[in-house]
């Protein structure tokens, strides 16, 4: 089943995520053949979490900590997001690579540290401009994937992966359907070489500046097996309309 997930990122108090989510679950009555998931900031999960029970609509956070609890000053750990009902987590998104400093290192504790506690992760990879201009868009994606999944190759069918161009995250840039088609094949073939045991449950999403008015294009690819949604998941009716996309 396609994964449509909105990644809200710094955007949203209690009170709006409130009125979010009441006005969005008025809009997603029958979600039938696709699995909704939101991923508020840390501070709406638990609000978020009331809201969503019984609704089929899933919970997810933008991301943890590898540890279960300990002097971490500023961190939530996975048994805290699991305690308010998440069931999934964000790891490794360009913007905590980049403006955090995160490295495929502590990606992969992190991805380690979701198997262990049974949260489901969402690995996110992607190359920058300057890798795709230099004709290394493959290798960046094979050296991401393998370094984060270092160690855990077995277990592949229990996370699934955003592919999400930097270039394209936040910028109106999208890449074509067809150049995130030949990098989801390209993800779905390495995933076999890595684990030839893989049960295909991976699910590679795109994620850039996907909207309501190019979702559709991306949909008619059956590689494209959800999205995950920055900039246009914040208002319920955009976010609906991405959905129904398909
Ligand atoms: P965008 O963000 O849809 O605003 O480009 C996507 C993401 O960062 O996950």
């Amino acid at each position: 089943m396609r994964l449509i997930a909105a990644n809200w990122k710094m955007h949203k108090t209690v009170s709006e995520t409130e009125e979010y989510i009441r006005a969005f679950l008025r809009l997603v009555e029958h979600p039938e053949s696709r699995e909704i998931l939101i991923c508020p900031p840390f501070t709406s999960l638990y609000v978020a979490g009331k809201l969503l029970e019984g609704s089929g609509v899933k919970l997810g956070a933008q991301n943890c900590h590898h540890e279960e609890k300990g002097a971490f000053t500023g961190e939530v750990s996975i048994p805290m997001l699991k305690e308010v009902g998440c069931e999934y987590v964000i790891v490794g998104h360009s913007e905590r690579r980049h403006l955090f400093c995160e490295d495929d290192e502590l990606i992969n504790r992190k991805l380690v540290a979701c198997l262990e506690e049974g949260i489901r992760p969402i690995l996110c990879v992607g190359e920058k401009l300057e890798d795709r201009e230099a004709g290394m868009t493959f290798k960046v994606i094979e050296t991401q994937i393998k370094l984060a999944l270092s160690g855990i190759e077995k277990y592949t069918d229990s996370l699934d992966i955003a592919y999400e161009p930097v270039w394209a995250i936040g910028t109106g840039v999208l890449a074509t359907p067809e150049d995130a088609v030949s990098v989801h094949r390209f993800i779905k073939e390495l995933l076999k070489k890595l684990n030839p045991e893989n049960g295909g449950k991976t699910r590679i999403l795109y994620g850039g500046s996907v909207k309501p008015t190019n979702a559709g294009e991306f949909m008619k690819h059956s590689e494209v097996e959800g999205f995950l949604v920055g900039g246009a998941s914040l208002e319920p009716e955009t976010f609906a309309k991405i959905v129904y996309s398909f």
